[in-house]
């Protein structure tokens, strides 16, 4: 087969990296890639939320399957051009993507698949929003409504902060993304992460995992795409992840086929435990970045098998096959990251890092200067590790990440500490 990767992060060198591991891929291109991508597979410029762009590139390159790694080009209606075009791809379409680019749909849906998840109201007005907010009271979630690179939740532990919120989101700081807004009733609980993949009709758990929204130490700090993550999540047990495929995931995708939009892709549920609960928290449509890295460390070359029996609608024939592992990675940030930082040091020491399917350093956002690896993005590198035990699997993912000499970066050394 050959196969077009479309995105340019640390997910995205983790998928390469597992589809170059299975026989069936003959040729691996990944568009638009970086630095660690293009060691192990060709990286090509092209303009992936543009599905015409996309579909005349398939049809240069005679790529059979295409795997779309974030949400942009999915929410862009890009797995839909490719589609109508005859090609075989992974991922949702356009109206499916829904789940994630709009709050308020997901909201919609989950009403009508009665699944279980946060109290809410949906206003296109600040005044009513702000008059909900004050007959709810504190704490109080306010979110912007579409994509907003992942900032456009706000936590509220106060009314005026929550008011503050809705006028933010209002006057426009997310941009079109908070001309609506939705305002969640604040849940309680431990958070975890199930990843499913969907063909539209049956559904199949891969993994699970929790990560670390914060920046600093003790899940302190301002909220980040992700500092680190394991897999699997002790909390999210073989029952409560049953409950949640039965009250929430099936229903969902119920719901969506019933409206003529069968969901088709991984579909990431971001969930919220408590007393044995489980609750919906968000939907999104791609994997989780950084997520993928230690579910594609544990799944290896079957990942492949998966996403193309997910495409072609086989997945009732379809079988994860597990291995009792955990698996740890940690996030090398750009100091100041998640404010401003800066692109362009230099990296050293990656060459001697071991490369095996126990440890791998996928790369987020590098890129290639006069033969050096330099940091081209806010989250730089991310240390991989799979071992018998999360304490295995932690020794060897900060061991990597000790070689790596990079006097502009940082991570947390506390990831997994709710685990170990
Ligand atoms: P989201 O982008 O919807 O996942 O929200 C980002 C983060 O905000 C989540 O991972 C949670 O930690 C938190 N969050 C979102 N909604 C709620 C809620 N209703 N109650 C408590 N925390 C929430
Ligand atoms: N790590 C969170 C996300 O990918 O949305």
């Amino acid at each position: 087969m050959n196969i077009l990767l479309l995105g340019s992060g640390g997910r995205e060198h983790a998928l390469a990296w597992a589809v170059k591991q299975n026989p069936k891929c003959d040729r691996l291109i990944v568009a638009p890639g970086n630095a660690g991508i293009a060691q192990i597979a060709e990286c090509a410029a092209l303009e992936i939320e543009n599905g015409g762009a996309v579909a005349a590139f398939c049809d240069e390159n005679a790529i059979d399957f295409v795997i779309i790694g974030p949400e942009a080009p999915l929410a862009a209606g890009v797995a839909d051009r490719l589609r109508d075009s005859g090609l075989l791809c992974f991922g949702p379409s356009a109206e499916a993507a829904r789940l994630e680019a709009s709050k308020s749909f997901t909201k919609e849906i989950c009403d009508a698949a009665n699944a279980p998840t946060a109290g809410y109201g949906h206003f296109t007005d600040a005044e009513a929003a702000k008059a909900y907010v004050r007959a709810e009271g504190a704490p109080i979630v306010v979110k912007a409504d579409g994509l907003a690179a992942g900032k456009g939740v706000i936590v509220a532990m106060t009314e005026s902060e929550a008011l503050a919120a809705v006028d933010d989101m209002f006057s426009g700081a997310f941009g079109g993304a908070g001309a609506e807004v939705v305002i969640e009733e604040f849940m309680e609980g431990e958070e975890a992460s199930f990843f499913v993949l969907c063909d539209g009709e049956d559904v199949l758990p891969i993994g699970t995992a929790q990560d670390h929204k914060r920046v600093g130490e003790g899940d302190t700090g301002p909220n980040t795409g992700g500092m680190g993550a394991y897999s699997p999540a002790p909390v999210l047990t073989d029952t409560l992840a049953e409950k949640a495929l039965a009250e929430i995931v099936r229903p969902t995708m119920a719901e969506m086929a019933k409206r003529g939009t069968p969901y088709q892709g991984v579909l990431y549920v971001g969930l919220m435990i408590q007393d044995g609960q489980p609750r919906l928290v968000e939907y999104n449509v791609r994997f989780g970045d950084p997520e993928c890295q230690v579910l594609m460390m544990r799944l290896g070359a079957q990942a492949l098998d998966l996403m193309h029996a997910c495409a072609e609608g086989r997945l009732a024939e379809a079988r994860v096959n597990w291995a009792e592992d955990h698996a740890m990675t940690v996030v090398m940030a750009a100091d100041g990251y998640p404010g401003a930082y800066q692109k362009g040091s230099v990296i050293k020491g990656l060459d001697d890092l071991a490369e095996t399917s126990f440890e791998m350093c996928f790369h987020a956002g590098t890129s290639e200067k006069d033969g050096c690896i330099v940091a081209s993005g806010g989250r730089v590198l991310n240390v991989t590790a799979r071992g018998a035990s999360l304490q295995e699997a932690r020794d060897r993912a900060y061991a990597m990440a000790e070689a790596v000499d990079w006097p502009e970066g940082f991570y947390r050394s506390d990831i997994g500490w709710r685990a170990l």
